[in-house]
């Protein structure tokens, strides 16, 4: 016999629920660097653009599934159009995206955890510049640290999963995200009464001249799709749990605020720090571990500044962690009969084994040859793989299945229920048939190389 689905028992806990979700590392860490390396102006305007009429609309075509199914994603594509079993597959395309995903997230979540822990030593206090970024490399390579960090996070995110939708996720949400807010604006307060606060400004929101490339704009979407969490299935699963007068345009549009503003507050708060000290933007992906420390050892208060600012970075992961670890659980629960608890430990061990290589990338132990193999480590294969392959697929197969499958009765029954604003239904359905899957079958053909859009758009560039 089906056992009663647990669901939200408050509309502001399923709404810290979803916000923190979205938000996460990919807010803290991935945005500023992305800003950084595509030289801001554009891409930011663009990213805000992208969010709100592609991100948004797939969004809440999840949402819509998920709660007109009340099942996680395997059994709501499937369920959602005649039992079939091509649209399961694509549903299980996104239960092993998130699972892939999930694993490397929590070695990059682990470094964060340990970052907050070194912090309370101020590991940074007294070494120059090359010492202090050497110690992201000693982190790195370090099979142990990583590992043992890696432990720690999936235990965390296992922990609050056993606990289920309204004692774990839920409550967690509800203190956890409050507190995100309150230091991400300290730290943005505290940022702006730094000298580099105007250039910052510039360097983020004023478009130049020159500066826009096709794969500025692919890149923007990319990044859009990646912090609103769309095709892993986690919106399918989140809105499962929602009631029948929650409001899915209205949800969503708050959400997609939410994200936008601690992207942004995110940039504001890194880049004055960038430019008051005269780093380069381009730093990469090492921005936040490298490059922050050294700063934060030259302003007054290091101690309270940095841990605070790591464990923002933690805080951030873990809400994105739960849910999707979710995802797996909800999935295991319903396609195996498993209860939470055995779905939630079962699924963190099988995620934490298939993170273990993820973990040991620096030190290059478990598979020496896999880079020379295939030209990147573990660690960066599957990112590659999940980031530029399955999420951008998965995407599009949900745009497909809500804008052309799915029965346009159901779909806009569901979407007008619990909505006070009925007329987005036209313009979401457009968008989901036309606009979205071309955008997303752009961003594949670029990031995956097979079409250079940049040289297509300027010729110079092919040498
Ligand atoms: N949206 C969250 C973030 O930006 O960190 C979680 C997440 C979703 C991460 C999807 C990665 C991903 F591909």
């Amino acid at each position: 016999m089906q056992k009663k689905r647990e669901h939200w028992a408050t509309r502001a806990g399923f709404l810290l629920a979803t916000a923190g979700s979205a938000i996460g590392l990919g807010s803290l860490w991935r945005f500023p660097y992305m800003v950084g390396e595509n030289g801001g102006g554009y891409f930011v305007l663009l990213f805000i653009f992208f969010t709100f009429f592609i991100g948004l609309p797939v969004f809440m075509a999840e949402l819509t599934m998920g709660r007109r199914s009340q099942r996680g994603p395997v059994l709501a594509f499937a369920e959602l159009h005649q039992n079939s079993k091509i649209w399961r597959i694509v549903g299980w395309l996104a239960v092993i995206t998130a699972f892939i995903i999930l694993s490397y997230y929590l070695v990059i979540s682990g470094w964060s955890l340990n970052y907050a822990f070194m912090s309370l030593n101020q590991f940074y206090l007294g070494k120059s510049y090359d010492e202090i970024v050497g110690i992201f490399d000693l982190v790195y390579k370090s099979p142990q640290m990583n590992l043992f960090w890696l432990f720690i996070f999936a235990l965390m995110t296992g922990g609050i999963v056993y606990g289920g939708v309204r004692k774990g996720i839920e409550k967690w949400s509800r203190i956890l995200m409050p507190v995100l807010f309150v230091i991400l604006t300290g730290l943005f307060i505290n940022s702006m009464t730094l000298p580099g606060a105007g250039e910052a400004f510039k360097f983020i929101f004023v478009p130049r001249s020159g500066q826009l490339s096709a794969s500025t704009v692919l890149n923007a979407l990319g990044m859009a799709f990646f912090a609103l969490s769309v095709g892993l299935g986690i919106l399918i699963t989140y809105g499962s749990y929602m009631h029948s007068k929650d409001d899915i345009p209205k949800t969503a549009l708050i959400i997609a605020l939410l994200d936008i503003s601690v992207s942004l507050l995110a940039a504001l708060m890194i880049f004055p720090i960038i430019f008051t000290f005269n780093f380069q933007p381009q730093e990469g992906v090492g921005l936040i571990f490298k490059v922050l420390p050294v700063l934060f050892a030259k302003m007054p208060g290091a101690l309270l500044i940095s841990t605070v600012f790591f464990l923002l970075i933690v805080f951030t992961a873990l809400t994105s962690t739960i849910s999707l670890l979710e995802v797996l659980v909800a999935t295991a629960m319903e396609n195996f009969n498993w209860t939470r608890q055995k779905a939630a430990i079962l699924s963190t061990c099988a995620v934490f084994i298939f993170a273990i290589p993820s973990a040991l990338s620096g030190a290059n132990e478990l598979f020496p040859v896999w880079k020379k193999v295939y030209g990147k480590n573990f660690f960066e294969t599957f990112d590659y793989l999940t980031g530029s392959w399955f999420l951008p697929l998965s995407g599009i197969l949900t745009a497909v299945f809500v804008g052309w499958a799915l029965c346009p009765q159901i779909r806009k029954e569901e979407f007008m229920m619990g909505s006070k604003s009925k007329w987005v239904y036209y313009p979401w359905v457009f968008i989901l048939k036309y606009i979205a899957p071309v955008a997303i079958v752009l961003i594949i053909l670029n990031q995956s190389n097979i079409v250079n859009i940049d040289a297509l758009f300027n010729p110079n560039l092919v040498k």
